[in-house]
C-alpha cells in the first residue's frame, strides 16, 4: 500500500480507509489511556493532598532586631559567657511568651539566639525561630502571620526587652541554613527531622534503670576503642576535633595511632568513626586518688556537626549546681559489675549529691576532693559501670546541654550510699582551655 500508484485518480480511497481505520481505533485508546491516566493522577492527588493537609512542616526563620533597653556588654561576645547564656535565655523565653499564647495555636516550636552584636541604640540580636505549620501554606505567608503576631504583642503584652519594631527583618531560610547557624551554638539536639527532641522519659526504654537513648539524643557521645581491642571508655565532643574523657582511660595505652574513636547511638554500625592524633592527659594525673581525672584527645580530621554528631557546651567555672540537680550520664558501660559492653548507647538520670554528703563516713569517708563531684542516689539502683568511664554528665538548660561532669570511679555499680564520682568539669574550664583554646 505504500508503494500505491500516484496515478490513482480517486487517488487516496485506499489510503483514506486505513487511515479511517487508523482514525476509529486512536480516540478509543486515547481516550482509554487518558481516563486511565485521570484516574491515575486523581488517586495520586488525593492521597498527596490527604496527607499534605494533614501534615504539618517545619518552617525557619532567620529574625533580625535592636533591643533598646538593655546595653552591650564585652562578654556578649562569647557565647560560653554567663553573660550570653543568661541574656539569651530571657530573649527565648519572651519568644515563647510571644508566640505560644497567640492564636495561630501551638504553631511555635522554639527559637535560639545565634548572635548579640553592640549597636548604638543598644544590642542587635540574631536569631533563629522554628514553627510548625501545614506544609500546603508558603513561606510567606507564614511570615507575615509571625510578623502580625509580634506586632500585636509589642503593643499588648508587658514584655521586659523593648524590641524595635522599625529594626525587626523576618528572612525564610532552610532547614540546612538553620543548622549551620545552630551549629554555631553547643549543647543543641535535634531529631533527623530537624525537630527538638522530646523530654526523655520513656518508660518502655528502662532496663535496669537505664534507658536506651534515641538517635541524635546525645549527640557528643563518643565510644573510644582499641584497635582489636573494642570499646575501652566514653568520651564527649567538644569542638570539630577535640574530645574530653578521663585520664585512666588511657593508662592501658596512651599510644593515639592505637585508638579510634566513634560516634552515633551503636558501637557496630558506627554513624562516624574518626582516628585519635594527640593525646594529653593531665600532668597531675594520680592513679591511686583518681584526682585530676582528666584527658583530651584530638581527632586526626575533623568531624561535621550534624544531627547525630555535635558538640556538648563547657560550663562556665563560675557556674555551680545545688544538689539534687537532675542530670544525665551516658555509655555503652555494662549494666551490672562486669558484664559486657552494650552495643546501644544508654542514659541514666541522676542527681547531683553534695560533697558533703559524699565524703560521710558511711559514703566515699573523705575521699572526694575538689575536682570530683557525686552524682546519683543514697539508694543506689541508678548509675554508670564499667565502660562508661570518661563518658558525659550533662545538665540541661532551656534545650542547652553542658558537660558538668567525666565518668570516673566508683565503689562498684549502683550500690547504695556508693554514687558515681565524677570529674568536675568547671574545675578544669581553664585547664581545657589552655591546652585547646575552646
Ligand atoms: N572506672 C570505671 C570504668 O573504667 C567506671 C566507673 C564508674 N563507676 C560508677 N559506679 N559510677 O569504666
Amino acid at each position: 500500500m505504500m508503494y500505491a500508484p500516484v496515478e490513482f485518480s480517486e487517488a487516496d480511497y485506499p489510503r483514506a480507509e486505513y487511515q479511517r481505520r487508523q482514525q476509529f481505533w486512536d480516540p478509543i485508546r486515547v481516550a482509554l489511556f487518558t481516563l486511565a491516566i485521570v484516574a491515575v493522577i486523581g488517586i495520586a492527588i488525593g492521597i498527596v493532598t490527604h496527607f499534605v493537609v494533614e501534615d504539618d512542616k517545619s518552617f525557619y526563620y532567620l529574625g533580625s532586631f535592636k533591643i533598646t533597653n538593655i546595653k552591650y556588654k564585652e562578654n556578649y561576645g562569647m557565647k560560653s559567657s554567663r553573660e550570653f547564656i543568661e541574656r539569651s535565655h530571657q530573649i527565648e523565653r519572651m519568644m515563647s511568651r510571644i508566640f505560644q499564647h497567640s492564636s495561630g495555636g501551638d504553631r511555635f516550636i522554639k527559637s535560639h539566639v545565634i548572635k548579640m552584636s553592640p549597636d548604638e541604640h543598644g544590642v542587635k540580636i540574631l536569631m533563629v525561630l522554628m514553627f510548625r505549620y501545614p506544609s500546603t501554606d508558603s513561606a510567606e505567608r507564614i511570615k507575615k502571620k509571625i510578623e502580625r503576631i509580634l506586632y500585636q504583642s509589642l503593643k499588648t503584652k508587658q514584655l521586659p526587652l523593648t524590641i524595635n519594631k522599625p529594626s525587626f527583618t523576618l528572612t525564610s531560610i532552610d532547614g540546612k541554613k538553620m543548622m549551620n547557624l545552630l551549629n554555631s551554638r553547643c549543647g543543641i539536639r535535634m531529631t533527623s527531622s530537624n525537630m527538638p527532641l522530646p523530654a526523655s522519659s520513656s518508660t518502655e526504654r528502662i532496663v535496669q534503670g537505664r534507658e536506651i537513648s534515641l538517635e541524635g539524643e546525645w549527640p557528643w557521645q563518643v565510644s573510644l576503642q582499641l584497635i582489636g581491642g573494642g570499646h575501652q571508655c566514653g568520651a564527649s565532643l567538644i569542638s570539630n576535633t577535640w574530645l574530653l574523657t578521663a585520664a585512666h582511660c588511657f593508662c592501658k595505652n596512651k599510644d593515639p595511632s592505637q585508638w579510634i574513636a566513634t560516634f552515633g547511638t551503636t558501637i557496630t554500625p558506627p554513624a562516624v568513626q574518626r582516628r585519635l592524633g594527640k593525646i594529653i592527659l593531665h600532668e597531675n594525673y594520680h592513679r591511686g586518688t583518681n584526682e585530676n581525672d582528666i584527658a583530651l584527645a584530638q581527632l586526626t580530621t575533623r568531624v561535621e556537626f550534624s544531627n547525630i554528631v555535635q558538640r556538648v557546651c563547657l560550663p562556665d567555672s563560675s557556674i555551680k549546681l545545688p544538689p539534687k540537680t537532675s542530670v544525665f550520664v551516658t555509655g555503652f558501660g555494662s549494666l551490672v559489675d562486669d558484664g559486657p559492653t552494650q552495643n546501644k548507647l544508654r542514659q541514666a538520670r541522676v542527681e547531683t549529691i553534695s560533697t558533703d554528703v559524699c565524703n560521710r563516713k558511711d559514703v566515699y569517708d573523705g575521699l572526694i576532693t575538689s575536682g570530683m563531684l557525686c552524682a546519683g542516689y543514697m539508694e543506689g539502683k541508678v548509675d554508670a559501670c564499667k565502660g562508661d568511664s570518661g563518658g558525659p554528665l550533662v545538665y540541661g538548660n532551656h534545650d542547652i546541654w553542658y558537660l558538668v561532669g567525666i565518668v570516673s570511679w566508683g565503689q562498684s555499680c549502683a550500690l547504695p550510699k556508693k554514687p558515681g564520682v565524677y570529674t568536675r568539669v568547671t574545675r578544669y574550664r581553664e585547664w581545657i582551655a589552655s591546652k585547646t583554646g575552646i
